[in-house]
């Protein structure tokens, strides 16, 4: 596991500087992601996510709930309300600690997070800043007809909330006993001061978030294992190994409710920065959620009659950031026959499509088996069926959008009952059978 080496720079120079600026070229060209609003001039950072982007998004967050719920026996999911009653956010400290520092620089008005700007504004290089004052990042609106105070609700600034003040029905539902997890997979807003780097900083993001609640004497154990497994869910998925690592935070850093915490951080083009963080979030919230509930919120061992409150161990990660990262680790242009491609080296689970099929010619002859090979196929992989221009470009469009596999129908085809199945990394070509084809590429696809 790469644990920080404590400078910020990269190991070796970024290959494409305009990195960041290419993935958004790419991402509105192709359908991943639109600017929100565009045609209104667009909305204060706000994206949407077109056909390919909602289904690689979808990919990412099916991949994570696989390796954190599916694949396990230990963790149960749940999706909770996205609008929340004060309680909580009473309860959990974030009305009064969800903050950052806010100043204003006096020169050219815009404003920044303190924390983020060494004491110069960015806009204009005055350091004629006002005092930092708190400003709370949770969104407030008011539910139902009635503006006033008992009407005041907040848009959820994380999903973990919804898992402690579900930790009862939970328990008693699944008859669960710690060590276990509740898993939630949703979307969060934050009224960030400066939203930035795309979809990196957003006011309305995915977040991927499980609380494990373990013994209290175990937390530290069950800490370690969950900083091991995350690294390795991102490393599986086709992160390098050069571009990741764990940063402990210092005790200045930890949140209200820490008393341990390390970042999965990517070394994405402006440097390190975070991905995911875990923490031990000890028994903090369950026990201001009790306090201000009057409801118990204990596991009650009943082999030994003992009562206890668990400590928490939070991998908490970003959906939509997370998808920033894989785009970014995956993208690359190279000649292929002479000719230049862009190329998106995606893990296949999480490629919009994990095959095209293409029919060589749109001529009447070809179209029923063309048809035919993607109804096959459709079971077993997120196909795409081009019949636009020539063959060559249509590859390039493909590799452009990360298509592991092509599978070109052409008019041998027709003939020897076969197909062209190109393979994205290496764009070797092989003749498969029709019959027989969806096992191949599923099998391809496993492995
Ligand atoms: N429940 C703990 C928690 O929310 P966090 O570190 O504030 O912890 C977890 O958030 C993850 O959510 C971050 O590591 C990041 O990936 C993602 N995230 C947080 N704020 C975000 C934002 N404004 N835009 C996009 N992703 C964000």
């Amino acid at each position: 596991m790469t644990e920080q080496t404590g400078d910020n720079a990269a190991p070796e120079g970024p290959r494409y500087p305009d990195l960041v600026e290419r993935i958004v070229n790419l991402a509105k060209r192709r359908g991943f992601i639109f600017p929100s609003a565009e045609i209104y001039g667009g909305f204060r950072s706000t994206y949407d996510y077109g056909p390919l982007g909602v289904l690689m998004l979808r990919n990412v967050k099916d991949a994570w709930w696989r390796s954190m719920v599916q694949l396990r026996d230990d963790v149960v999911g749940i999706d909770a309300a996205i609008l929340s009653s004060p309680k909580i956010w009473e309860a959990s400290g974030h009305l009064d600690n969800f903050t950052d520092p806010l100043v204003d620089c006096r020169n050219c008005h815009e404003r920044w997070r303190a924390d983020k700007i060494d004491g110069v504004c960015p806009n204009c290089g005055s350091k004629d800043l006002t005092e930092p004052r708190a400003f709370n990042l949770m969104f407030k609106t008011f539910a139902g007809p009635v503006e006033e105070d008992a009407t005041v609700a907040y848009l959820r600034p994380e999903t973990a909330q919804g898992m402690f003040v579900n930790f009862l029905n939970v328990v008693t539902t699944t008859r669960k006993k710690p060590p276990f997890g509740i898993a939630q997979v949703g979307k969060s807003f934050r009224n960030e001061i400066t939203p930035q780097n795309f979809v990196f900083r957003t006011r309305e993001f995915e977040q991927m978030e499980m609380e494990y609640f373990v013994p209290p004497d175990e937390a530290d154990t069950w800490f370690q294992y969950w900083l091991e497994e995350r690294m390795r869910w991102y490393l599986d998925l086709g992160i390098p190994e050069s571009k990741l690592r764990l940063r402990h935070h210092e005790s200045d850093e930890l949140s209200h409710y820490s008393t341990a915490t390390a970042d999965v951080e990517f070394l994405f083009p402006w440097g390190w920065d975070e991905l995911e963080g875990i923490a031990n979030r000890t028994d903090f919230d369950l026990k201001a959620h009790a306090a201000k509930s009057g409801e118990k919120l204990e596991y009650f061992e009943q082999s030994t009659g003992e009562r206890y409150v668990p400590y928490v161990i939070e991998p908490a990660a970003g959906a939509t950031r997370t998808m920033m990262a894989f785009l970014l680790s995956a993208y690359d242009e190279d000649e292929v026959g002479g000719e230049n491609r862009t190329v998106l080296h995606l893990d296949p689970r999480l490629a919009p499509y994990q095959v095209a099929v293409l029919p060589l010619s749109k001529k009447d002859e070809l179209m029923p088996l063309a048809r035919q090979v993607l109804g096959l196929l459709q079971p077993v992989a997120v196909c795409d069926f081009d019949t636009t221009q020539s063959i060559g470009r249509r590859y390039r469009r493909q590799d452009e959008v990360g298509t592991p596999y092509c599978v070109t129908v052409d008019f041998d085809s027709l003939q020897d009952g076969a197909v062209t199945v190109r393979d994205r990394d290496t764009t070797e070509q092989v003749r498969v059978p029709i019959e027989g084809l969806a096992e191949e590429i599923a099998g391809r696809l496993r492995r």
